[in-house]
């Protein structure tokens, strides 16, 4: 651009007569890129103070962290200079208490915002414009979004039973152009999951490409590949304290991977970029593990709970080994509805499976409450059928 056009844009800025015309363009694939459209009930409940609510949408904890998290929290800020100073550089601390809960080297392991922020490095590192990326899907959405960034073509692999693994349809897309292949395990939101021999199998097939494991669920399905890391320079496994630890508006995720993907990585990752209360608060939350195998227990029974009910009432529905389940009903955007006016937030999983929904699972406490809400709710909805077909 010209000086003098420069100026002319400046003095119209400054001016405030006429709107800046800037002759600015986003850059290559992101104009297209759909957003990821998050969709949380936490507007609604904080605005309705005066009643119990369940939030089961999110696949959050419904449970506090730790008491050894809130310890570690109040006496870090206590401290002096804790919050004017930037967190602890590459969250190294973590990383050697990661070493001993994952038993992959602290080395081949990076502490990242989230493990949102771990996939979209992966992206970043790895993914060229044109490079294809091989989904099965419905899978965890947000990851769209980072692939999409790189203005990659997202290969989406539907399978003959949305409720089984698909090994044949990810090979047979394998190609030339394969950069990513991105497994949730267990997958958001059908709880499918992929066994060690299958992932082998890809690893072996795709020695060009990165094999993303998206642990996220880890915990509460106690089954793990990231034992596979030593073997493999091609795989990625991601997990998060989000879910089981019951941190996630801390924003805490690690990435587990050889050390071509790490060094590689560390080259464009900023390692300032996790919050050092975030840090805090997983160390401290590593340090209280019975804390955590206590919630999966409750959670687990919750499930066979919830499996019990669901028979009961002949409905159609998955239990996952994750911390959800998926029900099925032919009503299913007014289900969510008159749920939702009871205090109980689902996720409506219609759009990526026909009458679906998800809905996390908590405590047995709390599941007990929530199968009374759905009894009472599902004879709302059988009046309403009653009244429709009248
Ligand atoms: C499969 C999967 N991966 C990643 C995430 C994001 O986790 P985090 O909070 O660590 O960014 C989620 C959150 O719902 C998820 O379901």
């Amino acid at each position: 651009m010209k000086l003098q056009n420069r100026l002319q844009t400046t003095e119209i800025i400054e001016s405030n007569k006429i709107e800046h015309r800037a002759t600015l363009k986003v850059a290559y694939g992101i104009e297209q890129l759909e957003p990821y459209k998050p969709t949380s009930s936490i507007n609604i409940i904080s605005q309705k103070t005066d009643m119990k609510h369940y939030k089961l949408d999110w696949n959050e904890a419904t449970i506090l962290p730790s008491p050894k998290v809130m310890k570690a929290i109040s006496e870090y800020l206590q401290g002096i200079n804790n919050l004017n100073w930037y967190p602890e550089i590459l969250s190294n601390s973590l990383r050697k208490k990661l070493e001993k809960y994952t038993n992959v080297p602290a080395e081949n392991i990076i502490v990242t915002n989230g493990s949102d922020d771990a996939l979209e490095l992966i992206n970043k590192v790895f993914v060229n414009h044109g490079d294809q990326i091989i989904v099965p899907i419905p899978t965890y959405t947000h990851f769209y979004v980072y692939a999409g960034q790189r203005n990659a073509e997202i290969l989406k692999i539907e399978s003959p039973d949305v409720f089984k693994t698909n090994l044949n349809g990810i090979l047979s897309a394998i190609t030339d152009k394969t950069k990513l292949i991105y497994i949730v395990n267990p997958n958001n939101p059908t709880g499918v999951m992929y066994n060690e021999t299958q992932i082998r199998e890809i690893l072996e097939f795709a020695p060009h490409a990165i094999l993303i494991v998206d642990e996220a669920y880890y915990e509460f399905a106690g089954i793990s590949m990231a034992h596979l890391v030593k073997e493999y320079s091609n795989l990625v496994v991601t997990r998060t304290f989000s879910k089981s630890f019951g941190l996630a508006a801390q924003r805490v995720g690690y990435l587990m991977a050889s050390s071509f993907i790490v060094e590689n990585c560390l080259k464009v990752f900023n390692p300032k970029s996790v919050n050092r209360i975030g840090q805090i608060a997983a160390e401290a939350a590593l340090d209280d593990v019975e804390h955590l195998d206590a919630f999966v227990r409750s959670v687990t029974e919750s499930k066979r709970m919830l499996k019990r009910y669901f028979l009961s009432k002949g409905l159609d529905f998955k239990i996952t080994p994750a911390n959800y389940v998926m029900v099925h009903h032919p009503m299913m955007p007014e289900l969510v509805k008159l749920l939702e006016v009871e205090g109980v937030y689902v996720r409506d999983r219609s759009g990526q499976l026909s009458n679906y929904m998800r809905m996390s699972v908590g405590t047995v406490e709390q599941t007990e409450e929530v199968i009374s809400i759905f009894d009472k709710v599902l004879d709302q909805l059988k009046k309403q059928e009653r009244e429709n077909l009248n």
